[in-house]
């Protein structure tokens, strides 16, 4: 019930929801909705994701990106990282999206210049990627045709995963990540916090209060606590607590 038209170009599952509220407290049903379930017909994906230098240019760019959300039948775009903020759009629709939107893309996130950019286009299915590097790092991606590289570019940029040499992977046609990346899960999914950040910390001996105070993790909505928990329990003792 967070995510409505302030990130997407719809109600989002705010429209699901139905008028029962609880008799005692008010409070709306939000969590349960009976739904009927058809395919959008949307075939056709569109993707960016722009690296930001901070956080006011990241909200800069995500106020400027709402006003293009109206222009496909869906789109949603949202903030992403925590060390290195990332504006993630997506968007579909039911056929090709023609070159000047795309281009217009380009333009809203800066990413329609030549300079250390790569491509690549297949006219028959109406494909085109671009993205660009920038002292080898990757500055933006965007995606329209197949959107695939978006399962794991999203991680790979917002933690500076993507070795140089392996950029071109980003325009891949594949949802797994390139041999050299380390996988991840994210536990905690409102600090973004990984179980590779979490087995670092208690390496060094930390118990769940310190985790929460170096990670913030389980200190927002705290549905990933008991996870923590356990991770902390099976977690044996480091050699550097011992020490
Ligand atoms: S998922 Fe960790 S606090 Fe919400």
């Amino acid at each position: 019930m967070h995510w409505g038209n302030q990130f997407m170009n719809t109600a989002g599952a705010n429209a699901l929801a139905c008028d029962a509220i609880d008799p005692y407290s008010l409070q709306p049903e939000l969590k349960h909705a009976a739904v009927q379930i058809t395919t959008a017909g949307l075939s056709y994906p569109l993707a960016v994701v722009r690296r930001c230098a901070g956080q006011s240019e990241a909200l800069e760019l995500l106020q400027r990106a709402r006003a293009v959300l109206a222009d496909f039948p869906y789109a949603n775009v949202g903030l992403y990282g925590r060390t290195t903020p990332l504006v993630v759009f997506r968007g579909a629709s039911a056929g090709p999206v023609d070159d000047a939107a795309i281009l217009a893309l380009d333009r809203l996130f800066g990413l329609d210049g030549e300079e250390g950019a790569i491509f690549y286009a297949d006219a028959t299915r109406r494909i085109s990627k671009k993205a660009i590097a920038q002292h080898g790092r990757l500055l933006g991606v965007r995606l329209a045709g197949e959107t695939q590289a978006l399962a794991w570019l999203r991680q790979a940029m917002a933690e500076d995963e993507l070795d140089v040499s392996l950029i071109r992977f980003a325009l891949a046609p594949s949802a797994k990540a390139p041999k050299s990346m380390v996988a991840r899960n994210i536990v905690c999914k409102c600090a973004d916090v990984s179980d590779i950040q979490i087995h670092q910390e208690l390496e060094k001996g930390a118990d769940l209060p310190q985790l929460q105070k170096s990670l913030k993790c389980g200190t927002f909505c705290g549905s990933c606590v008991p996870d923590i928990k356990r991770m902390v329990a099976e977690h044996p003792p480091s050699i550097a607590a011992a020490a």
